[in-house]
């Protein structure tokens, strides 16, 4: 059976998108309005209990997040909208907020309102000028309709500021925005402590992806079965991907969770002469064939051992030299690892090396062996993600190869 396109975030997609108006006439700010006649603790519960996990790569639960900083001491807290969105192949958040910029801004909204923040901040990625734009034009207007009113803390009204980032992969990682946004290089920091313990400023913080906080309206609105009217039991819910490579409609879509891979690809009007999709983005895995009947899924993708990562769905039809598109992997992790810590900063310059070798056809003979023993030491050493997943699609390449999977 074919997958349909399931348009529940994007259904504004097209004309109106972006129109205040229409967006309130659609049912739109009604989700704040009872977030505000509910109270915290209960809008809180309300998303906990929809089983919504995060959008932005690591999967973790929503709920928790906002519940430990509801429930923090220190009386100033920040949430933050992560649109960094630099993974290689990933656009569904661009997407996303411009087909419905209130839908996003009333999810961040909720989400300060539910953990009484003092300010929100929203981390735009530094080429996407026009979304920051459209963010700032949209905040404009709800503040001008008075829609900020009474949403911060003890009845004040909410302070929102736009930043733009520096152009930096890692910037997208928690705590190196969190330091981008304080005015320092983007470096990670070693957790713990956590965001919602310690974030920006070391303040308790609650950082969202764009995907995530546009599913909160909805639920707030209709209760936690909106979002389990969808998906599986341990995935609820519908799921952005953004496909792209050899594929006939490369777009956003939407799907709900458990979807088949083959399908969201014949969606797309690719999946015939395809070698292999990489899954998640550079910091994903290649997926072949026999494993593209996998269920889209937290638990559908844990089992084929691959990840759903940013979202990111690139096809490669049989032409395509497999090495060489690891080397340009390797590449942009060396000049993306932001060189605090040695697995990392010397790992991925080895990684890119090698990987040259091999997609040049002049290696030494031993790449493959160093390649497997240098993704360990990067995986278990690193500091933060970047490091940690710069090898995991050469891994996967490594063991396609063994299994004579590669094309050529
Ligand atoms: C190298 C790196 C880059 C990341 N880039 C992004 C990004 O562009 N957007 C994003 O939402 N999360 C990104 N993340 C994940 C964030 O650290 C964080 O987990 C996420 O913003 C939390 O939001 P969520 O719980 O709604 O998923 C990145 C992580 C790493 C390690
Ligand atoms: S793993 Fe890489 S990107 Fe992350 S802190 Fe270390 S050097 Fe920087």
């Amino acid at each position: 059976m074919t997958a349909m396109h399931e348009a529940v975030l994007l259904r504004r997609r097209g004309a109106k998108a972006g129109d205040l108006k229409s967006y309130i006439g659609s049912g739109g700010l009604a989700a704040l309005k009872k977030a505000r006649a509910i109270g915290p603790e209960e809008t809180v519960r309300i998303l906990t209990d929809s089983g919504l996990v995060g959008r932005g790569g690591a999967a973790f639960p929503a709920g928790r997040k906002w519940e430990s900083v509801r429930t923090a001491k220190d009386p100033i807290r920040y949430v933050v909208l992560n649109t960094d969105e630099s993974e290689p192949g990933t656009f569904k958040d661009r997407v996303m907020i411009e087909s419905d910029p209130f839908m996003v801004l009333e999810g961040l909204l909720i989400a300060c309102y539910a953990v009484s923040a003092t300010r929100a901040y929203i981390y735009v990625r530094g080429e996407y000028r026009h979304v920051a734009e459209l963010l700032a034009k949209s905040l404009r207007e709800l503040q001008q309709a008075g829609h900020l009113e009474a949403v911060g803390p003890n009845g004040a009204a909410l302070e929102v500021e736009i930043r733009r980032g520096g152009g930096a992969y890692i910037c997208g990682e928690e705590t190196a925005l969190f330091r981008s946004i304080e005015g320092y290089r983007g470096e990670p920091m070693a957790k713990p402590p956590f965001p919602t313990v310690a974030g920006l400023f070391r303040k308790p913080t609650v950082v969202n992806n764009v995907e995530t906080l546009a599913n909160v309206p909805d639920i707030i609105a209709f209760g936690a079965k909106a979002l389990r009217s969808r998906g599986t039991e341990r995935s609820p819910g519908t799921k952005l991907f953004s496909v792209s490579g050899s594929v006939d409609r490369p777009d956003t879509y939407e799907v709900p969770f458990g979807t088949r891979l083959s399908d969201l690809l014949e969606l797309a009007g690719g999946g015939k002469d395809l070698q292999a999709v990489l899954m998640g983005g550079a910091a994903g895995t290649f997926v072949f064939p026999k494993d593209f009947d996998l269920s889209l899924s937290y638990e559908g993708v844990a089992e084929r051992h691959t990840t759903l990562g940013s979202g990111a769905v690139i096809a490669f039809d049989r032409e395509t030299n497999l090495w060489q598109v690891a080397e340009r992997l390797g590449r942009f992790f060396a000049h993306e690892s932001c060189g605090q810590c040695v697995p990392c900063r010397v790992g991925t310059r080895r990684q890119h090396e090698m990987l040259q070798a091999l997609a040049e056809g002049h290696g030494r003979g031993d790449e493959r062996g160093l390649l497997t023993r240098l993704s360990q030491v990067m995986t278990d050493a690193s500091i933060c993600g970047l490091g940690q997943t710069a090898a995991t699609a050469v891994r996967s390449l490594l063991e396609a190869e063994s299994a004579g999977l590669l094309a050529n």
